[in-house]
């Protein structure tokens, strides 16, 4: 067992210990310690449009589905069977009456509870009883909904969730309100890719401004010469083009960008790309957005470019671009990631065609710009699995902590895991 002690040594106010991404025992720590006591994204409510509409989630390795249950109400249960443990729900996501195991077909409603069980004289004589909930799909400690953004928490103490997103909260409010019916719906399906590496290199990407005219330099220059090419490219190609050449940002251009640091562990990053809503081409959008908002509070809800919000540990929502990443840990090495769109219901098709064709260009696995990041990913938790470098520093910026070449914003996830580890 690891001491508290030992595990506060890990972490230095400016170097890490390579341990931290490396040692399966510290890994089984974090799923217990930071994502079995935070809020985790689980899923949004237009994934669950009607009564037994479901969702599987994952929080700490714990097998969960998300469900709607006959009351209209979102309950996020254990996803295992009370007689023996099996997994009863395989499906990815759907709609069911009830929850029925395939092992000895015991039938769970949509609140967990068990509804039935065949040869049920077989536990005469026993204390066995339908309503003991150990016997049910259990319901986990805590469920909030933000606006349609379902979060779960393992634990029955901490804060509530408000209080836990805090200031991140603006980004899901800036999101909704650019939607003319004032809500969203995650559409186009799911984007599912596993990366060989640790979960927390991953979030380190998150807001690094220093890398994107490195890493994604094979993609730059051919998306500049598209769209200089004769004929011009149309609209749709022209867009893509310039939302890959946007990685090509000068040092100078990166070191503008706001990063922002909040409690929790939460940080946020202004947009290098302006909002693709914000041209001409989507005049009539705007102004469907003045008859809702005005003239004054529409050009602020467009104007307000956010890259990405994290929600630590588990999501990121990227508000201009309309997209949602959930960070699934598997293993010490290997996480799960989850990309989803988002559609602004009542703005116009072409527009949710460009959210498509954002997601396909830079945020799909097969996109000429994301499988560079994986690359790079995988790479650094090959050179950290190697021995022979102790400690990784991350002190840039230190002078300058608000932009996105500073490394400030993974400071600031790093003094959330240790308040986490830490606390027992
Ligand atoms: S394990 Fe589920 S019914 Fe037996
Ligand atoms: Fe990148």
């Amino acid at each position: 067992m690891i001491s508290t002690a030992e595990i506060g040594a890990l972490v230095a106010p400016h170097r890490v210990h390579r341990r931290v991404y490396t040692d399966p025992a510290i890994f089984a720590l974090e799923r217990e310690r930071i994502f079995a006591r935070a809020w985790c994204y689980v899923g949004h409510e237009s994934q669950l449009p009607i009564t037994g509409s479901f969702l599987r989630a994952q929080i700490a390795g714990r097998p969960l589905i998300v469900v709607r249950q006959d009351n209209g109400e979102i309950a996020v249960l254990h996803n295992r069977c009370g007689h023996r443990g099996t997994l009863v729900v395989a499906e990815q996501s759907g709609q069911a009456a009830r929850f029925r195991c395939p092992y000895h077909a015991w039938t769970f409603r949509t609140d967990g509870s068990l509804q039935s069980i065949p040869c049920r004289e077989g536990y005469d004589g026993t204390d066995f009883h339908e309503d003991d909930p150990s016997l049910g799909m259990r319901p986990v400690a805590r469920v909030g909904v933000y606006r349609g953004f379902v979060f779960a928490s393992l634990a029955t103490n901490g804060p509530d969730l408000a209080s836990f997103l805090g200031p991140t909260a603006g980004a899901i409010d800036n999101i909704i309100a650019r939607a003319p019916a004032g809500r969203i719906a995650f559409e186009g399906g799911v984007f599912r890719v596993r990366q060989a590496s640790n979960w927390k290199i991953y979030l380190e990407n998150m807001h690094d401004g220093l890398h994107p005219m490195i890493v994604h330099q094979p993609s730059i220059e051919p998306a500049r010469a598209g769209s200089r090419a004769i004929p011009p490219p149309t609209s749709a190609t022209a867009f893509a083009l310039d939302v890959i050449a946007a990685n090509g940002q000068t040092y100078q251009a990166m070191g503008k960008l706001p990063v922002r640091l909040f409690p929790y562990g939460h940080t946020e990053m202004a947009a290098f790309r302006s909002n693709p809503a914000a041209t001409g081409e989507f005049a009539a959008y705007r102004e469907q957005l003045v008859a809702i908002h005005g003239a004054a509070e529409t050009d602020r809800l467009l104007g307000d470019n956010r890259l990405s919000t994290m929600f630590y540990p588990s999501a990121s929502v990227q508000a201009t671009s309309l997209q949602m990443r959930v960070i699934i840990p598997e293993t010490v090495d290997r996480t799960l990631i989850e990309i989803h769109s988002l559609r602004l219901v009542g703005a116009p098709d072409s527009l949710w065609q460009r959210t498509v064709t954002l997601a396909n260009t830079v945020h799909a696995p097969s996109s000429l710009v994301k499988h560079d990041d994986f690359a790079i990913y995988a790479r650094v938790q090959d050179g950290l699995d190697g021995n022979s470098l102790e400690w990784i520093d991350y002190r840039r910026g230190t002078n300058d902590p608000s932009t996105s070449l500073s490394e400030a914003y993974i400071r600031n996830q790093f003094a959330a895991w240790r308040n986490y580890m830490t606390a027992e």
